[in-house]
């Protein structure tokens, strides 16, 4: 059975494996839009599909660290909360992407793709701050939370138990 500790460590390292994995996928999205603007892409509605996917997955990630990470987070290090608050207003500028990307792509104008690759540029850029903003602090947290634990009583499984990233 796992002790709190792994769990914050397997909880930190899952935390950035989702982030990798949806870089990777944001990566691999514009690709295709530009193989699509080239002219060698694949059909629109496959590109629709994994639009969606995509934008599916971040609002599943953000929810679960609004709704379980952060505030366990806050009420364990008051002196984060500035910090957790950036990263939530970072969660509703990327919804906002998220939500006009939605409209974009439910259109189903292939005009719109040039649109939607410029969308997509943006969301990489707020991303790529916000990932690795996030991982540095809420990991060094995690750390700090691991050598403190003993006297912090957290009940660690509200960490770990939110829901599944992908
Ligand atoms: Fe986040
Ligand atoms: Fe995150």
């Amino acid at each position: 059975m796992e002790t709190p500790n792994e769990r914050l460590t397997a909880f930190s390292i899952e935390l950035i494996d989702t982030h990798t994995w949806l870089r990777e996928e944001l990566a691999r999205l514009r690709a295709d839009i530009d193989a699509y603007l080239d002219g060698v892409g694949g059909r629109p509605r496959d590109l629709r599909a994994h639009c969606l996917t995509f934008c599916s997955a971040l609002t599943r990630h953000h929810t679960g660290e609004d709704d379980h990470v952060f505030p366990a987070l806050a009420d364990e290090f008051p002196e984060l909360r500035p910090t957790l608050e950036k990263l939530r207003e970072d969660h509703h500028l990327v919804a906002d992407i998220l939500r006009r990307l939605e409209v974009l792509v439910a259109e189903a104008d292939p005009a719109d793709a040039r649109r939607v690759r410029s969308e997509l540029d943006g969301l990489a850029a707020i991303l790529e701050s916000h990932f690795g903003y996030e991982e540095r602090r809420i990991a060094s947290a995690l750390d700090e939370l691991k050598q403190t634990f003993d006297s912090s009583g957290l009940d660690v499984r509200v960490l770990t138990d939110g829901p599944a990233a992908p």
